[in-house]
């Protein structure tokens, strides 16, 4: 309660990805298998993505599974797979009670036909929910987006639909698979490692990383507050310069 009382209602970043990291170090120090660390991860995920929408946060983008993840022992990728399917089914009346819209970003046709068919039907199920929209980057990769925007804009060239000359920032923003989303002001790791791992390359540009510890199983609300209140204590400026800031401040203000 303290903590939320530190947040500038009016200071929000309208969108939040997390890099959800610390499963299996989570389950080790427990005695228990891999699998285990994932099933505890999803109730921090249940936690943060409602923490997020009463705060106020517009978008929540999730890494949930990397197109490099599919190289973990089998065991281990088969019992994401399943739980993904099983919690995806589960949480739909908590995602309609809460107002959330589910989405997803990444390689969707690449996953398994069950999963594909459950977030498709889930997806579908919360469309018109409108307080906050949850991302799934689910076997995702940022490279394998922008191969992917590169192809379908090259297939727009042959139609005759994209010409060279036009293309500028906006039109390569325009083929992610985030098009519709603002970019993440804040981007959150947990577990202590300092890197994006192929996360959101593009989109992150500009974006104020910060690293927690706290393994994901761990996350909670107050850790989410803190990551919140980090983020506004910070000054972002795009190139420019302290004084710049301030003047375009007070003139906006
Ligand atoms: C993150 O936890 C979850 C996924 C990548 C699916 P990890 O499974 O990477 O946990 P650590 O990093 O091995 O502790
Ligand atoms: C990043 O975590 C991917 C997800 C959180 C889904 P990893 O645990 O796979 O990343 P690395 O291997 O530590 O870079
Ligand atoms: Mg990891």
């Amino acid at each position: 309660m303290e903590l939320l009382k530190s947040i500038d209602p009016g200071k929000l970043p309208s969108h939040v990805a997390i890099i959800m990291d610390g499963n299996g170090r989570w389950a080790k120090r427990q005695g228990r298998n891999r699998a285990f660390g994932h099933h505890k991860g999803v109730d921090a995920v249940r936690t943060v993505a409602e923490t997020a929408a009463e705060l106020g946060i517009q978008y929540l983008t999730l890494y949930t599974f990397s197109t490099e993840n599919w190289n973990r022992p089998k065991e281990e990728v088969d019992a994401l797979m399943h739980l993904f399917v099983e919690t995806i089914e589960k949480e739909i009346p908590t995602l309609n009670k809460n107002n959330i819209r589910l989405n997803a970003i990444g390689d969707i046709n690449g996953l398994p036909e069950l999963n594909r068919e459950k977030l498709v039907s889930t997806i579908k199920q919360t469309q018109n929910n409108d307080r906050m929209v949850l991302t799934l980057a689910l076997n995702y990769s940022g490279r394998w987006e922008m191969v992917d925007a590169i192809r379908k804009m090259l297939h727009d060239q042959k139609k005759g639909l994209l010409n060279p000359e036009d293309v500028n920032e906006k039109t390569i923003a325009s083929y992610l698979n985030t098009a519709h989303m603002p970019e993440p002001e804040l981007v959150i790791r947990t577990s202590g490692e300092q890197r994006i791992s192929n996360f959101l390359l593009w989109q992150i540009a500009y974006s104020e990383l910060y690293f927690t510890p706290v393994l994901w199983p761990d996350f909670g609300k107050d850790d989410f507050y803190e990551a919140i209140i980090e983020y506004q204590r910070r000054e972002r400026r795009f190139g420019l310069t302290e004084e710049q800031i301030k003047n375009w401040r007070t003139e906006t203000e």
